[in-house]
């Protein structure tokens, strides 16, 4: 399968899903990464592999001829890369609805909260992980889950869910959560690469099946 990841910061979730399409866990391929910065550490990472990367939505610098459409953008995913699965990987703006219904069920999104707690709009980064210690929450975790037009709100996928000291800093639960996104963002984008998931129809959970 095709696989597009989209940024906006160090795209550590997309490496460990590039590390998971080498050993063969995931029957894929990173064919395109969608960055709404140059600056975001991933874009060098993916220059220095040769895998295309678009910018979208563009900066306040660039011409309006100069950026690319959301119906473009639609077209140069479906069309000129083919592209099977769309994973948003830390990426901070907001996606077309046109995309939205061109991979429902195929556009994967990783945040470091158990949704639906600590999520929707604005809620992203250490501002996440600094909400989850204030509450006093005994436990966090990173949620799996597809994207709808909604944030935030799609049908979840897959949790992991870790335990929490009182000790711990927003810093420290934010790093020990990245460490399981790295581990259950490739399990999940495996499984949807395969076909392997499907949906509860009590409450449209997606479950993933061994096949
Ligand atoms: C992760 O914590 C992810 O949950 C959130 O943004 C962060 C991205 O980190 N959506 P990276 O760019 O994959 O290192």
């Amino acid at each position: 399968k095709n696989i597009a990841v989209f940024i906006s910061g160090g795209g550590s979730n997309m490496r460990a899903v590039h590390a998971a399409c080498e050993t063969g866990e995931i029957h894929g391929q990173i064919s395109l990464v969608v960055t709404s910065s140059y600056n975001a550490g991933g874009v060098e990472w993916a220059m220095d592999r040769d895998v295309p990367v678009l910018l979208y939505p563009g900066g306040k610098d660039l011409e309006e001829s100069e950026r690319i459409s959301p119906s473009e953008l639609n077209e140069f995913l479906k069309n000129e890369y083919k592209i099977d699965v769309v994973l948003l990987a830390g990426y901070l703006r907001l996606i077309p609805p046109e995309l939205c219904r061109t991979f429902e069920n195929k556009m994967l999104n990783i945040h470091p909260a158990l949704l639906p707690a600590f999520g929707g709009r604005g809620m992203h980064g250490a501002k996440v992980h600094e909400a989850v210690v204030n509450s006093g929450a005994r436990f966090t975790g990173p949620t799996v889950h597809f994207v709808n037009e909604n944030f935030d709100e799609g049908k979840i996928v897959a949790q992991r869910i870790i335990g929490i000291d009182p000790s711990w800093t927003a810093e420290e639960v934010a790093r020990r959560v990245l460490k399981e996104e790295h581990e259950v963002f490739p399990e999940v984008v495996a499984a949807l690469c395969d076909d392997r998931i499907e949906f509860r129809e009590t409450d449209g959970v997606g479950v993933i099946i061994d096949k």
